[in-house]
């Protein structure tokens, strides 16, 4: 790719999407954020771009070598809209995709699977991010985050299943290297930080680095669901406490060094993470 081609980044304004455009704009790219209401972020151009409106995509398209792809949010079947848009996106000239997927969706599996599985067949340069859990979860805006605000507590169905929970600045800086770098990756990578850890790990450094004592309180996977139903629609908490029960079972409980094989540097701990946010 031409090292000064401008990249789209859809969901700018979200948590990886934000990163991504700062990285970017730091390695001296321009960059188009594109949001539904084309907030500004950073010093990227803004772009309205909203999945489900396709009269957005071509002007969001024009003049673009390279696109970050975040999904649609909660939608069960995203390739409804993303895989039109990824012919679109070729058509309009654009040479490299790179998609935010998760580290339990494989290739041609549901959710994203099908996003990934078309990737490389539209575009000749391609990457796909296939991160473990964020740790912004417990930091940020998400419903882990707000319990421990609230109630000093993490309600999971996750028992002592471990997770290789990775800082959404360490997937950016994978994105960034993805989309940017002359040899384009071709690949897939499980990203993970550096250890696996249970929520009764996470607790136990959030509790030592605040001062405030928080508990992981382990519930059933149905306690969980109808918790999460309460607040989104049932599929989708039945989607969450099932990922839950997976993580029981040790699905997560791994580490890779895709991390600082792309980047040249080791991931961010949790206990350095939690030590950021507590001074924020
Ligand atoms: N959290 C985790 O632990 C975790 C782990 C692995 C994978 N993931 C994956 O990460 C993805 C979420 O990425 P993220 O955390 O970076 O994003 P995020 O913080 O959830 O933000 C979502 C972004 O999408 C934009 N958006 C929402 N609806 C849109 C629409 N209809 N059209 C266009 N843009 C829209 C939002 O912008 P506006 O609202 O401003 O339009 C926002 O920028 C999900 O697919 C999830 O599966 C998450």
């Amino acid at each position: 790719m031409p090292e000064n081609g401008t990249v789209l980044v859809t969901g700018a304004t979200g948590t990886t999407g934000s990163r991504v455009v700062a990285a970017l704009a730091r390695a001296g790219r321009p960059v188009r954020a594109a949001s539904r209401a084309a907030r500004p972020v950073g010093g990227a151009e803004p772009v309205a771009f909203d999945w489900y409106d396709p009269a957005t995509h071509d002007a969001a398209l024009d003049g673009t070598e390279a696109v970050y792809l975040v999904p649609p949010v909660g939608a069960s079947d995203p390739g409804e809209v993303m895989l039109p848009f990824l012919d679109r996106a070729r058509r309009a000239g654009v040479r490299r995709a790179v998609l935010l997927s998760s580290s339990l969706v494989e290739s041609g599996g549901p959710a994203t699977g099908p996003v990934h599985e078309a990737l490389p067949g539209v575009f000749g340069e391609w990457a796909v991010l296939r991160p473990s859990w964020f740790m912004q979860n417990l930091t940020g805006q998400h419903p882990h985050a707000e319990g421990i605000r609230d109630e000093g507590a993490i309600v999971t169905a996750t028992g002592n299943g471990r997770i290789g929970f990775i800082d959404a600045d360490d997937i950016a800086a994978v994105a960034a290297r993805a989309l940017a770098d002359p040899e384009p990756p071709n690949t897939d990578w499980i990203l993970t930080g550096p250890e696996a850890l249970s929520y009764d790990d996470i607790a136990r450094t959030v509790s030592e680095v605040t001062g405030r004592e928080v508990r992981h309180r382990p519930v059933s996977g149905r306690e969980l669901r109808e918790r999460y139903a309460r607040e989104m629609p049932d599929a989708w908490a039945a989607f969450l406490a099932d990922l839950d029960q997976r993580i029981a079972e040790g699905v997560e409980d791994r580490v890779t060094d895709a991390v600082a094989r792309v980047t040249g540097r080791p991931p961010r701990s949790f206990a350095e993470h939690a030590r950021t946010y507590a001074t924020l």
